[in-house]
């Protein structure tokens, strides 16, 4: 299928690694001008190259917290004066600290409103201007599998995710007419390097293999496996891409059927 995306501007938040990366990367195979950021400038020089390998496409990598302000701002801006606009945000930031509601002061719920609400609101305002007047767009907000159904100790993710979902949803339906969709991507467990070095600290601490701590978190997982991190980014193109145009406003569910809803 031709995804129809060739030549357009994307924007990929948090993107050094994992997901993000991985989203990158399958938006760059398909042609699309890619912009990746994250905070660490090292480890974004390392994706840089890594992307332009694979891209069809240019590669613009700069340097970004989506916990301020200024910084998503002025990644918008070094965009659009290199390309000219943007036609594609993917949203994503790292994970809310685990724990319980009595591990958190306000302060570590303030952070994690802005580090995965703040900022996606943040980038919204900032490109829809450039969407709605060329009438294209196509905004991608990466959640969890934990907006349908909460993990005991994932109390930040659970609560704020939802405001994304209802953030997107909002959005959807007074955006449809500018042919901007607006979706959320929720991924189950999903093998990033980060994901690999929890597990391998895990076995490690239990003098146990990999795979016997990888079995155990998949219990619940139907698949039987994590995900690997190119197939969210698969559902990232699909959903950013022309054949996608007449979805909006739902939650794709890349959990290897980890969340048992019926709908
Ligand atoms: N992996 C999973 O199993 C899974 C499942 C469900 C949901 N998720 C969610 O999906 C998102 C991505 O997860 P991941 O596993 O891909 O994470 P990851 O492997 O830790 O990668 C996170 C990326 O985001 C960047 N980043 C983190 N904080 C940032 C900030 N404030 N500003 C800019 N860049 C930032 C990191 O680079 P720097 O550190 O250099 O900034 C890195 O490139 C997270 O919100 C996570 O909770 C993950």
């Amino acid at each position: 299928m031709d995804l129809g995306i060739k030549g357009k501007i994307a924007i990929v938040a948090a993107s050094s690694k994992g997901i993000g990366l991985a989203a990158a990367k399958k938006l760059a195979e398909e042609g699309a001008n890619v912009v990746i950021c994250s905070r660490n400038e090292e480890n974004l020089r390392i994706a840089e190259t890594e992307l332009k390998k694979v891209s069809i496409g240019e590669v613009l990598a700069i340097k970004c917290d989506v916990t301020q302000k200024a910084d998503i701002e002025s990644l918008v801006d070094k965009t659009v004066d290199h390309f000219g606009t943007v036609h594609i945000l993917v949203n994503n930031a790292g994970g809310p600290p685990a724990g319980y509601f009595e591990d958190f002061d306000d302060d570590a719920w303030f952070k994690a409103f802005e580090l995965n609400f703040m900022s996606a609101v943040r980038f919204i305002r900032k490109v829809l201007p450039l969407m709605k007047s060329q009438k294209w767009g196509r905004i991608i907000n990466i959640t969890s599998v934990t907006v349908k159904q909460p993990i005991d100790n994932l109390i930040l993710s659970n609560s704020i995710r939802m405001a994304v979902v209802g953030l997107a949803k909002t959005l959807a339906l007074q955006l449809a007419e500018y042919n901007i969709t607006v979706n959320n991507i929720a991924p189950g467990y999903t093998l990033t390097s980060r994901v690999r070095s929890l597990v391998e600290t895990r076995a490690k601490e239990r003098g146990v293999e990999f795979e016997k701590i990888v079995e155990e978190l998949v219990k619940e997982v139907p698949a039987k496996r994590m995900a690997d991190p190119s197939e969210i980014g698969n559902a990232v193109a699909f959903l950013a891409s022309e054949a996608a145009g007449y979805i909006t406003g739902v939650t794709l569910f890349v959990d290897g059927g980890y969340v048992k809803a019926t709908l």
